[in-house]
């Protein structure tokens, strides 16, 4: 089956898409804890992104599981094929111009080193969403780590099952110390500084 599919060239390049939109295009991929940021953080930078023309589109991991990824559980083998596809998927967002956020969980070092690897130099930014253990327990938004504790809810990262923390991250962002506007300048920063959205404005 796999040896009769040929890849078809597509007629627009990756090149004219980002010159036509005025803009690079790559993967901002959010990492952490639950409850330490991502989506909060994520959502931020598009908004920003979004005032200043740029084409960008959060892939969110609840939101994905609720679809794509809906014949997915927590065990590490469903894990690693969540982070593959949606790494394909954001893959296609930074061949079609634009940036892709998402933001996962994605606690296997070796599953972001293989979406790393998916893509071309300077397409993949790793963002450390960093908020300690105690803090997102205290914060628990939806309320699963209580669950969690309790043993209600198998394999919670962090509490029984395990977060890799990154090792060399693009950016860190600290949301314990920093305020969401904070952290979207620095996210900004980094953007025009390799030279991926125009530096004014
Ligand atoms: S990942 O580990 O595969 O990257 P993902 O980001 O898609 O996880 O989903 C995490 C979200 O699923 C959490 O924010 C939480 O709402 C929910 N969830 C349900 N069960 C678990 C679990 N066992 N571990 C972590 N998150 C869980």
């Amino acid at each position: 089956m796999k040896q009769s599919i040929v890849w078809h060239e597509a007629a627009v390049t990756r090149g004219e898409r980002r010159r036509k939109n005025g803009h690079g295009s790559a993967v901002l991929w959010f990492t952490g804890l639950s409850g330490s940021g991502k989506s909060t953080l994520a959502n931020a930078v598009d908004r920003y992104l979004s005032r200043l023309g740029v084409n960008s589109y959060v892939l969110d991991g609840d939101n994905i599981r609720h679809g794509l990824n809906r014949d997915l559980g927590f065990a590490e083998a469903d894990r690693k094929e969540n982070i593959r596809r949606i790494g394909e998927v954001a893959k296609l967002f930074v061949d079609s111009g634009q940036f892709a956020l998402t933001a996962s969980i994605s606690p296997y070092r070796k599953d972001r080193e293989s979406v790393r690897r998916m893509l071309g130099e300077g397409e993949f930014l790793e963002i450390y969403v960093k908020c300690s253990l105690d803090e997102c327990q205290r914060r628990d938004p939806k309320g699963l780590y209580q669950k969690a504790v309790r043993g209600e809810i198998p394999q919670f990262t962090g509490i029984s099952a395990p977060y890799e923390e990154p090792v060399s991250p693009e950016l860190v962002l600290d949301t314990e110390r920093w305020s969401v506007d904070a952290s979207v300048d620095r996210m900004v920063g980094l953007l025009k500084e390799r030279n991926l959205i125009p530096r004014g404005g």
